[in-house]
């Protein structure tokens, strides 16, 4: 069988590398991959968001499958091409990864199937946006709809914060059409949990559940990233709050979303606040997280590519999803002023990486240049550690990591403390 997976950046890295075990693949491709992806595929310099460029390849190279990792080509419509063409896919079709491309879309879901989420307005007009934030108690949550690479929402403590939020998205248009719409939602408190589901749009089975730190630095402190590590399995998400949120959450979600004829077939993300009024959804994505994936991933005991076709062809319920005991500590490695501006082109230094068993190096951010790997992003390196219990994973992930260097390398020495 030939595969391609679609991105280039920590959670392909970890995709790749499981899919990769399944003894039916002939060929591997990454579209267009990375310094990493390139020890386990064959890495093709096609962007992640050049639709007709992906369709091509995969003509052309009789793909028998695609794994579409990221979210810019799911709300671009990249399955939907690709089925089109006779190629299956895991992931959800365009209409149904409006679930994370529109937040008002996803709002306006759990309000008429009653999913427990923060109160919320819908704002088209910038003064009556102003005028809402005015009034508000704070702190209050702006959000624009649309995607925005992770930037989109602001937690406003002050007016004054709500009002640049909301003129940056309607006014300056810093997030083009993604901001002409917004949110104000009221502000929840309570521990973070992910969850990653594989659903078929007929049964859901949630993953081990984990902790992403989005903040820059230590302490929770600092500007919001992609993910600066993660916890797997969350502390916080106990047997108990796991069975509410399957009945109050995930398997009304994806009625909701048959019911809207947007059937979900792929992995759904749940971001979920742990309230003292119970769990709410936060966000949904509709794909795998990043750095979520790579401490998640490494705890499956399963054939991911045997998983994932089953999800294509709606026989989820058919194949063992199971995961083994322990946890997963995954770190981080940025390159220095992440994430705002930084350099790239330097080369990584992996010291004797190698000998700590039960480590796994994800490269989200790296190039190969003459042959030698070479820092090409601002999340360069996961570093995930499994071992039988937390303590054990993080002891060991943080061993692990100072093997590493390259120059400005930067990390949080706190992931899963609490
Ligand atoms: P999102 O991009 O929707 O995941 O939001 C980014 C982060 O903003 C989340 O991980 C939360 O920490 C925070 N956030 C979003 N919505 C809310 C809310 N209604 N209440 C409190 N925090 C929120
Ligand atoms: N780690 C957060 C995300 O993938 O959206």
């Amino acid at each position: 069988m030939n595969v391609m997976i679609i991105g280039g950046g920590g959670r392909e890295h970890v995709i790749a590398k499981y899919v990769a075990k399944n003894p039916s693949i002939t060929k591997l491709y990454a579209l267009p991959g990375n310094g990493g992806i390139s020890q386990v595929a064959e890495c093709v310099n096609i962007s992640a968001e050049d639709i007709d460029g992906i369709v091509s390849f995969g003509k052309t190279h009789a793909i028998d499958f695609a794994i579409v990792a990221p979210d810019d080509p799911l709300a671009m419509g990249a399955v939907d091409r690709l089925e089109a063409e006779g190629i299956k896919c895991f992931g959800p079709d365009r209409k149904a990864a409006e679930i994370e491309s529109s937040k008002i879309f996803a709002k306006e879901l759990m309000t008429k199937y009653h999913i427990p989420t923060a109160k919320y307005e819908i704002f088209t007009d910038t003064d009556k946006a102003l005028s809402y934030a005015a009034l508000s108690d704070y702190p209050i949550v702006v959000k624009a709809d649309g995607l925005a690479k992770g930037k989109g929402v602001v937690v406003a403590e002050n007016f004054q914060q709500a009002r640049d939020a909301i003129l940056s998205c309607m006014k300056s248009k810093t997030f083009g059409k993604s901001g002409e719409r917004i949110l104000i939602e009221e502000c929840l408190r309570g521990p973070e949990v992910t969850v990653l589901a594989f659903t078929d749009g007929k049964v859901i089975v949630p993953m081990i559940s984990s902790m992403d730190h989005k903040r820059a630095y230590d302490g929770n402190t600092g500007p919001n990233t992609g993910g600066m590590g993660v916890a797997a399995p969350n502390f916080y998400y106990t047997e108990e709050i796991a069975e509410q949120c399957m009945k109050n959450i995930f398997i009304p979600t994806i009625n909701a979303m048959k019911a809207e004829g947007r059937t979900f077939k792929g992995c759904l993300y749940f971001g979920l606040m742990l309230t003292k009024d119970g769990a709410k959804v936060i966000e949904y994505n509709c794909r795998f997280g990043d750095p979520e994936a790579e401490a998640v991933l490494p705890l499956l005991d399963g054939d991911l590519l045997g998983i994932m076709l089953a999800v294509r062809d709606e026989r989820l319920a058919e194949v063992p999803v199971k995961f083994r005991d322990g946890a997963s500590c995954c770190v981080v490695l940025a390159s220095a002023g992440y994430p705002g501006k930084y350099l790239t082109g330097y080369p990584i230094e992996f010291g004797n990486i190698g000998d700590f068993e039960g480590v796994e190096v994800f490269h989200a951010g790296t190039r190969l240049e003459d042959g030698k790997c070479v820092t090409s992003g601002g999340r360069v390196l996961a570093v995930n550690a499994v071992a039988e219990d937390f303590p054990a994973a993080r002891a060991k992930a943080y061993e692990a990591v100072k093997c590493i260097d390259f120059q400005g390398m930067r990390y949080r020495t706190d992931i899963g403390a609490h």
